[in-house]
């Protein structure tokens, strides 16, 4: 075989940019499944609005680039300055696809505009159903037998985003809010690793 033959084409991996506001669990899902190899793609920038959220520390943990989101206004969005200076830091780190795992503020222009559909989220609902806070809690109060997880693409509204991929499960007879979302959690990090493998595929 000539020397040609033998050149591989070397196609660099998806940098993921993650956000998060919380413990993180769904973000250590979806490093297990790259250091596992089953996840095709390396974390760029882990960044947070909170200096202390575990999903920051399981970031330094291993060994990567993170960044605290510091906004002094407002609790359920940036100012436009600060995403803006987000949006530049993502972008310094060669961020191709935006992951949202526990991040709590609604997503707007600036970084919409930066990363035209290739932001993820996870929601905790089967989605069109529940939106918004603590959707464990809302389908339990409206006793549903049935309740489940959501990945979906970003879009300006909150968890109204084209869905990618959706996980069931039950809602028992004695659940409380808290067995009912760790019932939840167990799915999303399977349908989230799931779920980017497929999206990243098809980049
Ligand atoms: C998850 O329930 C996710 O669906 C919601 O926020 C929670 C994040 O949990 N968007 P974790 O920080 O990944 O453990």
């Amino acid at each position: 075989m000539g020397s040609d033959s033998n050149k591989k084409e070397v196609k660099s991996l998806p940098r993921l940019g993650v956000l998060g506001s919380g413990k993180g669990s769904n973000f250590a899902a979806i490093l297990k499944a790259i250091s596992e190899r089953q996840l095709n793609a390396e974390v760029a920038l882990v960044a947070s609005d909170h200096a202390d959220a575990g999903i920051l520390k399981k970031a330094v943990a291993a060994g990567l680039p993170s960044y605290v989101i510091r906004e002094p206004k407002y609790k359920t969005r940036l100012s436009e300055g600060v995403e803006k200076e987000l949006v530049r830091q993502l972008r310094a780190a060669n961020v191709d696809v935006l992951i949202l795992a526990g991040y709590m503020r609604v997503i707007k222009t600036p970084t919409l505009e930066a990363f035209p559909g290739k932001i993820i989220n996870i929601h905790p609902s089967l989605l069109p159903k529940f939106r918004g806070l603590e959707a464990w809690r809302q389908a339990l109060e409206a006793g549903e037998s049935e309740a489940g997880c959501t990945v979906h693409l970003v879009d300006e509204g909150i968890d109204t985003g084209r869905i990618l991929g959706q996980a069931r499960v039950p809602v028992l007879a004695n659940d409380t809010p808290e067995s009912l979302h760790a019932r939840i959690q167990t799915q999303e990090h399977r349908l989230y690793v799931e779920t980017l493998k497929q999206f990243l595929q098809n980049l």
